[in-house]
């Protein structure tokens, strides 16, 4: 591979890397995996069925709030303000803005995706094929700044996802009841919480554009647990965005009638 025209008084280097490690692995492995999740997405969103069962009442995250005349009877827990669009405006394309700029602004996963959509750069020390870097100085990518925005929005979103799971302790004949889906939800709710609370803007706004900690002892302490969560950021990126698509699944397997809900208690 031939190198790009070098700057003036940089050594000439004829080759794109030095590097001799699998340096492509972790994009690759990024690009395939948000891919998927944005496939499935999509054919989730546009499949307008599926997403409630009524025995436990089980939602799937991704129709969660359903605010749309169009969502299935019992499955609207926050009223019907949004008008039956038809098949091409499903009820999810209501909330999907927000959750998925939620995502698209976040910090991790635009050094994910700058690096393996955008090549920019591919990896550490390999030059980028591209002749022009600005940054995130020009629009649209200046827009990435309001990213609290969609984090104070993502906060509504993991408290009505919390709601749908405490009403999903429903058995058959209507009371208390535990399932295997009710497990799932938990899980997912509890990564929701955690990757929206270890959220950059969060450990900002928690404390961090503080100049004296020593005169704010309460925010202080609050700003040690979300920095330790942000640590675990990535980590939480990528398990809450699993664990969204497979309880969603879950929810299509139990609704459709492929899978039977295993019931631990009722
Ligand atoms: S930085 Fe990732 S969610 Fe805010």
């Amino acid at each position: 591979m031939s190198a790009p025209p070098t700057a003036t008084g940089r050594a000439r280097i004829s080759v794109r890397t030095l590097r001799t490690d699998r340096w492509w692995l972790p994009p690759l492995v990024t690009f395939l995996g948000l891919l998927a999740f944005v496939v499935y997405g999509l054919i989730r969103t546009f499949m307008n069925q599926w997403y409630w069962v009524p025995e436990y009442h089980y939602l799937a995250p991704f129709y969660s709030p359903c605010l749309s005349t169009a969502c299935v009877p019992g499955s609207s827990h926050w009223g019907q303000p949004a008008p039956d669009l038809g098949p091409f405006v499903p009820p999810p394309i209501f909330v999907l803005p927000f959750v998925l700029g939620f995502r698209l602004t976040c910090y991790y996963y635009r050094k994910a995706y700058y690096r393996s959509f955008w090549a920019s750069p591919p990896a550490c020390a390999v030059t980028e094929p591209h002749r022009r870097y600005t940054g995130e100085t020009r629009f649209p990518l200046i827009m990435q700044n309001v990213h609290r925005y969609f984090f104070y929005a993502a906060l509504i979103v993991a408290a009505v996802l919390t709601y749908d799971t405490v009403i999903a302790f429903r058995g058959a004949d209507g009371g208390f009841g535990i399932g295997l889906g009710t497990l799932l939800m938990v899980v997912n709710a509890v990564l929701l919480w955690s990757y929206t609370l270890s959220c950059h803007s969060c450990r900002h706004l928690i404390g961090g554009r503080l100049t004296h900690f020593s005169k704010h002892p309460v925010r202080y302490w609050f700003w040690t647990k979300v920095t330790w969560l942000n640590g675990k950021h990535m980590v939480l990126a990528w398990s809450s965005l699993v664990s969204v698509a497979l309880v969603d699944l879950y929810v299509l397997l139990v609704a459709s009638g492929a899978f039977p809900d295993p019931r631990l208690l009722n």
